[in-house]
């Protein structure tokens, strides 16, 4: 029996043994199916030339090699006229060792972590993800929030925990709720209605006079069939033009819409955590300028971190999101503080330096490549520090008491979170 995580490299080594042929074609894609079954897919002009033999004698090998992981030899082969059709609805990826030879991954579920949007040049994007729930995500975003519109900045909220909705109760008031939330729009959208709701899918937070935080919930004052529509905002749907449009695609073109209606200056997105779906449209498919790592120093964290990383690496899409990401040290406790600030930083290193960062060549300076020294206070691995403070210890409450707490405390607890927040929209003011 052959695994699945023991697939990839078994090709591998079966296409290396014939790479000096097959570095003739244009293109060829190892199809791994719903099921994680194999079978290539090659250029139709193929099937006529000398180098079918060779596909064919890789297809029993492969049958051989792969067992039940693979189809038979005869059915192993398909050709298509086109790449670009072949390639259809999967997600791709380069095999490694190889330039002209990438994995066409079929996954039931859009959440593949591998669909990077491009960044988007107008008000930075903040992704507030964690591996795991419970971590003061929620928190940090409505205190954060209200800290940069006391400072006179227009913020735009979006509560995306949608399987999860907590944060914007965090903010408004029950009188305030909007009638409508992103899970409305979604299943608008699904018959061409979503802008028509638009404009009552958000609210002005109200707990600071003259702020500027609009926030929009996952569902409106009345929640109505949640269950019903939440179960249908994972649709794609297909456009006048012919083509699909994923859900977490449709999800970017809300936020598009929100962004141009309301002019923030900075978004700031509650994602559902760990490896989910929605995290993944969240981090990967709204072009987040930055995506803030919210982790414990425990084993559950780093070891999630390592899957996802990984899963980048191998995928040869680490490069497009790394520059994205910053650690974030979540709810750290008072005593000993700097020291286990100190601990974390040594652990994100570790998990930075064999994931994510460049391998220094003998001779060559750290400035030459994307890595950071371990001390490096600026280093994505160094974890913006959020303290535990008791003042924050209910999210249900924490309307009511945000009023009243020092803007010094807030400032205490979420200051590095805070002054970063702050600076990519100086940046982007500085940017014209
Ligand atoms: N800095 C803090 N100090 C003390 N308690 C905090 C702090 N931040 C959050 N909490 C408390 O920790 C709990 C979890 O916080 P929160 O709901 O913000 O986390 P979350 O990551 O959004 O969780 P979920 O995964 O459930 O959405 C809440 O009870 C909250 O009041
Ligand atoms: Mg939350």
């Amino acid at each position: 029996m052959t695994t699945f995580d023991e697939t990839l490299p078994i090709i591998a080594e079966i296409l290396k043994r014939h790479k000096a042929d097959l570095s003739d074609m244009d293109w060829l894609l190892v199809n791994r199916d719903l099921k994680g079954k194999i079978r290539l897919i090659a250029p139709v002009e193929v099937s006529e030339s000398k180098l079918a033999p060779t596909l064919e004698e890789i297809a029993k090998e492969l049958e051989s090699r792969l067992g039940d992981r693979a189809y038979p030899a005869e059915y192993a082969i398909l050709y298509d006229e086109n790449r670009e059709d072949a390639c259809k609805g999967a997600s791709l990826f380069p095999l490694e060792g190889f330039d002209n030879i990438e994995v066409a991954d079929r996954l039931p579920v859009s959440g593949n972590w591998l669909s990077f949007a491009r960044e988007d040049s107008g008000a930075p994007l903040v992704v507030f993800f964690s591996v795991k729930g419970g971590v003061g995500r929620s928190t940090a975003i409505a205190a954060s929030a209200l800290s940069l519109a006391q400072k006179g900045k227009k913020v735009l909220v979006l509560d995306m925990d949608l399987a999860s909705p907590g944060l914007s109760s965090a903010l408004l008031p029950e009188n305030r709720r909007p009638e409508y939330g992103i899970v409305d729009w979604l299943i608008e959208d699904l018959v061409g209605n979503g802008n028509f709701i638009l404009d009552r899918m958000y609210a002005k937070s109200d707990i600071i006079r003259d702020e500027e935080v609009f926030v929009v919930p996952a569902h409106g004052r009345e929640p109505g069939e949640y269950v019903s529509k939440l179960g249908r905002a994972w649709m794609p749907v297909v456009r006048d033009d012919g083509a699909t449009e994923s859900w977490p695609q449709r999800l970017r073109r809300m936020v598009d819409e929100l962004k141009k209606a309301l002019d923030p200056e900075i978004v700031l997105i509650d994602s559902r955590s760990g490896i989910d779906d929605l995290a993944s449209a969240c981090v990967t498919d709204l072009g987040a300028r930055l995506i803030l790592l919210f982790a414990f120093d425990d084993e559950q964290t780093w070891t999630g971190h390592q899957i996802l990383f990984r899963h980048w690496r191998h995928a040869s899409v680490a490069r497009k999101i790394r520059e994205r990401l910053q650690l974030v040290a979540a709810m750290m406790p008072e005593t000993d503080t700097l020291e286990r600030l100190e601990e974390m930083r040594e652990a994100g290193y570790e998990l930075f330096a064999a994931e994510m960062y460049d391998a220094i060549p003998p001779g060559e300076m750290i400035e030459e490549r994307w890595n950071f020294e371990e001390s490096d206070e600026f280093a994505p691995h160094s974890p913006w520090l959020i303290r535990r403070h008791q003042g924050f210890t209910s999210l249900k409450t924490l309307r009511g008491r945000l009023s009243k707490i020092e803007e010094s405390t807030v400032a205490h607890v979420f200051g590095p979170l805070i002054q970063g927040l702050g600076e990519l929209i100086e940046e982007r003011d500085s940017d014209g």
